[in-house]
């Protein structure tokens, strides 16, 4: 039994389900949440096998019940030292032509959840003398995006709540970090109705947690997984609006 526990959202699949299986390795017991019921009992059963705790959480973030449903997990979560903010989905298309309700759905998974499920872990960290909260943000932060207007203007959020809250909780023990991966392959395109063939090259969610990890072991604030060294400093000086425009000429709609 691990000593210490992490809860992940968007453990179904993808890059969380990664980050669910390399924190369980790291011996926490873990806390999943999603939707879909039957793949956080397969990974729970697959997790429990290595020893640790795996408790599947079945919740929409969407939904008011949902996320109240895991913010009082977070909040009775004595032994919670890592949480992991990754749910998440995009739509891709003109702001005018996106559903209404699915446009107040990605304000909700993608600002609201994390926002109230940090605030709810902070009193825990600091009851145990630390912690750490990963936000899973995108390239997609570091500039106004058309055709994800609701998606880009999220995760510049989160990425801008995560850089000020490391400010606010420097020396306390408790770190956060912002992860900003650029195209990551995993079922995220498919549930975008995009092609796979719309997208020229894309990480493995293995290799965006690994670094990820290696970042909060650091003590960095931000890791943006697979970043060469000239793009780093492209990013540091260019002005957002020409960060877009290049992303979009260079790879299509490189940068989720
Ligand atoms: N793939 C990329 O290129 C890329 C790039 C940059 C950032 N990201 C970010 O990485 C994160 C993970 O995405 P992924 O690439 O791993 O995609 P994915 O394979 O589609 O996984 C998305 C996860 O979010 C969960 N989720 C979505 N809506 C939810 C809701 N309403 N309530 C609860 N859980 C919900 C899904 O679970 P259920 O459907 O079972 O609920 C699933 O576990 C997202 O925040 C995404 O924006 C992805």
């Amino acid at each position: 039994m691990g000593a210490s526990s992490a809860l992940v959202t968007g453990a179904s699949s993808g890059i969380g389900r990664e980050f669910a299986r390399a924190l369980a390795a790291r011996g926490h017991d873990v806390v999943l949440v999603a939707r879909r019921r039957d793949r956080l009992e397969e990974l729970a059963t697959e997790l429990a096998a290595t020893g640790v705790r795996a408790e599947p959480l079945v919740a929409d973030l969407a939904s008011d019940e949902g996320l109240a449903l895991v913010e009082r997990r977070v909040a009775s979560a004595r032994d919670l030292a890592v949480l992991v903010n990754n749910a998440g989905f995009a739509d891709i298309g003109p702001f005018a032509e996106q559903h209404a309700d699915r446009a107040e759905a990605s304000v909700r998974v993608l600002v609201l959840a994390p926002v109230r499920l940090t605030r709810a872990a902070l009193p825990v960290f600091r009851e145990r003398g630390g912690g750490a909260v990963i936000q899973v943000s995108s390239r997609a932060a570091f500039g106004a995006r058309r055709d994800l207007a609701t998606y880009g203007a999220a995760k510049a959020y989160l990425h801008r709540f995560s850089l000020a809250l490391a400010d606010e909780l420097e020396g306390t023990g408790i770190d956060v970090l912002s992860v900003c991966p650029g195209n990551v392959w995993t079922e995220f395109f498919e549930r975008a109705g995009l092609e796979p063939d719309a997208i020229r090259s894309a990480l493995e969610p293995e290799q965006v947690v690994a670094e990820a990890l290696t970042a909060l072991d650091r003590g960095e604030r931000v890791c943006v997984p697979g970043e060469r060294a000239r793009d780093r400093v492209l990013r540091r000086l260019l002005p957002d609006r020409l960060l877009a425009k290049l992303a979009a000429v260079s790879g299509r709609l490189a940068g989720f």
